[in-house]
């Protein structure tokens, strides 16, 4: 990406814009360098599902640095990892927006709806320890300390980088697209350099590095959906494996005693969503929608369960 010396204006570099309005589309802006160093911003911004996604790139001495920036208080963030089944594309596209403060993703994954509205209350509960471990990591660590994660060299596996055990499964989870558990070598689609934002490298480090602080207020918990501490009112986004489908997980659908499941997403108080495939039979299930899965051409026909009155988005 190039960059251009662009007049000063003012806008201290330690603000960075806030809201939509604020930002320019696709052109370049200077930004006044306040501090004493010459700063100089390119921001732009996009829409993803009719949510304006903004960040913006800016360079200081020989650093670039992909910034997350909040866009009317809500921050625009990307997954931190791709995970199979992972609800984040879709999220806004089909499912209802929050109507609590607090949103609950009892299966976690990749947590792709709680990502769509990380600014509220979030919680998360996860049993696979790994998935578990990942996210705790990320709810605690610095951005200096991802952008020193190091990159993969050409023949280079995870275990040659002698990282602890989480920084390696996140970077696992980025060598490979949408996988139900991170890998340990690059896939030959990483290997042919084609998409690099979507395996790991710069630009997804830079990009998670610019996103940790927006989830340092979430809690996540290793534990299975029925001991989910949360008993008040929330939003419930309940997408566990799939009943059918769901047996590419380490704790995949064979754990889990649907009927029990049911029973519970009843239970729930607040507004309740959960998220199935065609031909589960567990709840009263209305059709949702027909998407596209990270397999080429293969669709996946989704079907919602609420316990509020459906308005079409
Ligand atoms: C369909 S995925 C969730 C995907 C998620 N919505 C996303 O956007 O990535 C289901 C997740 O539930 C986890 N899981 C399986 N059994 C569980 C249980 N009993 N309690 C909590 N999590 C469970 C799996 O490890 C998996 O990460």
């Amino acid at each position: 990406m190039a960059f251009v010396e662009a007049p000063a204006i003012a806008r201290p570099v330690t603000e960075p814009p806030r809201t939509a309005r604020d930002e320019g589309t696709g052109g370049l802006s200077g930004v006044k360098g306040g501090v004493g160093s010459s700063v100089y911003c390119m921001p732009y911004k996009s829409r993803v599902n009719g949510v304006p996604r903004t960040s913006y790139m800016s360079a200081q001495g020989d650093q670039l640095r992909l910034r997350a920036v909040p866009v009317d208080g809500r921050p625009a963030l990307r997954p931190f990892f791709g995970y199979y089944g992972g609800k984040w594309r879709d999220a806004t596209k089909y499912y209802p927006e929050p109507k609590h403060g607090l949103v609950v993703e009892p299966f976690a994954g990749s947590a792709g709806y709680a990502l769509r509205y990380a600014h509220l209350k979030v919680v998360l509960c996860e049993l696979d320890p790994v998935v578990f471990a990942v996210w705790k990591y990320l709810t605690k660590v610095k951005d200096s300390e991802i952008r020193k994660l190091p990159l993969l060299r050409p023949g280079q596996s995870v275990d040659d980088l002698h990282l602890p055990p989480e920084p390696s499964w996140l970077i696992g989870f980025w060598l490979n697209r949408a996988t139900a558990s991170p890998r340990k070598n690059p896939s030959a689609w990483m290997r042919s350099g084609v998409r690099p934002g979507s395996f790991w490298g710069e630009r997804v480090r830079d990009t998670i590095a610019s996103q940790v602080e927006f989830i340092q207020h979430w809690k996540v918990y290793h534990r299975s959906y029925e001991n989910c501490p949360v008993k008040k009112s929330a939003t419930w986004f309940i997408d566990p494996p799939y009943q059918r489908a769901g047996k590419h997980y380490k704790l995949g659908s064979e754990q889990i005693d649907f009927r029990q499941l049911a029973d519970w997403c009843r239970s729930r108080k607040g507004q309740v969503i959960v998220c199935e495939n065609q031909g589960a039979d567990w709840l009263d299930f209305q059709p949702l929608a027909s998407v596209k899965t990270t397999r080429r051409g293969r669709r996946s026909v989704e079907v919602i369960w609420t316990n509020q009155p459906r308005v079409r988005p």
